[in-house]
């Protein structure tokens, strides 16, 4: 079964868009490659690191379109009939969804990760929309990072984006440092940014620190004990990170997360630099606060945002996406697994208990040698659960299971679910092999296994009931 998708990303950066289009971009790009899709990206030009990064990540970057299954839209730029041209569904990421959001009436899903989103109601019935921070486009190296004990304040990073494009950033500096007279100060910079050299005679002043396209963001940002950032994309890696912050809004789209970040004191927002030396100096000296809004800012962005995002798209070309399973799909993966056709085809027969399924399902989640994805159709419904328990040993094989809601059985999505998991297997060189223990009477699960491109390897007995291994490996 040929099922890797060929995606195109269409962002730009550079000083006066500035990078978050671009990083956020890169982030899908990130994303979709982790669950084995093909990235290219369409733009211009982009500065500083960028073309390399792309280039190492097997991300071909060029001003032309090439074939493709599927586009993703980042910046405001883009015209309606730009993406009414794409023959393709088309993603679109448009921070002023939902009401602008009719500007896409092509686009099959509309995504806005701001925080103030999750609140809204599209406008339109059409099409899939991502709403809120559930959805935030971060790196994956936001989810293998941890941040330090919250305790004194030691280093504060400034960051206002990679172009700060109405030079704020000095005189930030100098407001943290007015209030936290020997802190370490870190400014991150983008190469985007066209004051760079008067920044640094600034910042050095200071006595900070100017650190220009840092390529680890997340590590970077992890260690600081205070972030004063603008209140744009970075905010979101902060809430993920738990790392407290204070936010500025330096572009009128961002005062709306702005307002949001206050009203659900995620963040202290300050509207200038003599508002900012009093918020350092307040919330430097307020532990409980800063520990208590990183636990809600890690709560509230669980860093699955891109894989999410991936799910929907892979959905919209293909009738199937697949994303991480979490805590709320207990209750549906119950219901799956109750279905009496289900326990038919099960090895253990008798009917979980509530108590019994919240313990496991809890258990598995948090199981490292565990992947647990929940399978969603074109308009997002959960329409099952497909589980490989990772190999115990470096060359023995992944175990795959796999239930379909009873509502989504019979219209060929289980090849699709099945080989959507390999994929994403093979991808994170997670298992070179793969097994399916199936019972010799389930002839809708043998044939779909077939149909993902499992041949049968022999059986055996699980719990008294013979089995048919079904055997798939990466070619
Ligand atoms: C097994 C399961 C995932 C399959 O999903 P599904 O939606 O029913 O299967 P599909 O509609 O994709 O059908 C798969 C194939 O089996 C065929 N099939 C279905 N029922 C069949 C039957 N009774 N006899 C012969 N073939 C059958 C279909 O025609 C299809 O073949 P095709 O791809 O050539 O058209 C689903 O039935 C399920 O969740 N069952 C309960 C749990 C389970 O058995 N899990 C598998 C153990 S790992």
């Amino acid at each position: 079964m040929s099922d890797s998708l060929r995606i195109e990303l269409r962002a730009e950066a550079g000083p006066a868009i500035g990078l978050g289009h671009a990083m956020r971009s890169l982030a899908l790009g990130q994303a979709l490659i982790a669950a084995g899709h093909q990235v290219s990206w369409k733009s211009s030009h982009l500065p500083g690191s960028l073309p390399q990064r792309l280039e190492k990540l097997g991300i071909a970057w060029s001003a032309e379109s090439a074939a493709v299954d599927a586009v993703v839209f980042d910046g405001y730029h883009f015209t309606p009939a730009e993406s009414a041209a794409c023959p393709v569904p088309v993603l679109t990421v448009d921070d002023a969804a939902p009401p602008l959001a009719d500007r896409h009436p092509q686009a099959a899903v509309v995504l806005n990760p701001n925080l103030h989103a999750a609140d809204a109601i599209p406008p339109r019935s059409t099409g899939r929309w991502l709403l809120g921070p559930r959805f935030a486009l971060l790196r994956p190296e936001f989810l293998g990072v941890q941040a330090g004990p919250i305790s004194t304040v030691q280093r504060v990073i400034v960051t206002l984006g990679g172009a700060d494009p109405d030079g704020r950033t000095a005189a930030t500096v100098a407001a943290v440092r007015q209030a936290l007279p020997t802190a370490e100060i870190q400014v991150i910079a983008g190469a985007a940014n066209p004051r760079l050299a008067q920044l640094r005679r600034d910042c050095s002043a200071l006595d900070a620190q100017v650190l220009v396209d840092v390529a680890d963001m997340a590590t970077t940002l992890a260690a600081a004990d205070l972030v004063v950032a603008a209140a744009g994309s970075t905010v979101l890696e902060l809430l993920a990170l738990g790392v407290p912050c204070i936010a500025m809004a330096i572009a009128d789209n961002q005062e709306p997360v702005a307002r949001r970040l206050a009203r659900d004191d995620l963040a202290e927002v300050v509207d200038d630099e003599a508002g900012l030396t009093k918020a350092v100096a307040e919330l430097a000296a307020d532990l409980e606060l800063r520990r208590s809004r990183s636990v809600r800012g890690q709560r509230l962005v669980d860093g699955h945002g891109a894989a999410r995002v991936v799910s929907a798209l892979e959905a919209a070309v293909t009738g199937l996406g697949l994303r991480p399973a979490d805590a709320d799909d207990a209750l549906s993966t119950l219901d799956w697994a109750n279905d009496p056709i289900t326990r038919a085809a099960s090895f253990g027969r008798s009917e979980i208990s509530t108590d019994d399924h919240h313990r496991w399902f809890t258990a598995k989640l948090n199981d490292a040698t565990q992947r647990m994805w929940i399978a969603e159709d074109a308009d997002g419904i959960p329409s099952g659960v497909i589980r490989c328990d990772l190999p115990e040993h470096h060359d023995g094989p992944a175990l795959i299971h796999l239930t379909l809601a009873a509502s989504h059985r019979g219209r060929g999505l289980a090849a699709k679910a099945i080989a959507a998991a390999c994929r994403r297997m093979t991808a994170g060189h997670l298992a070179a092999t793969i097994h399916a223990l199936i019972m010799p009477d389930n002839p809708a699960s043998l044939r779909a296994f077939s149909r993902a491109g499992f041949v049968p390897a022999g059986t055996t007995t699980v719990r008294g009931h013979s089995a048919q291994i079904l055997r798939w490996a990466v070619k």
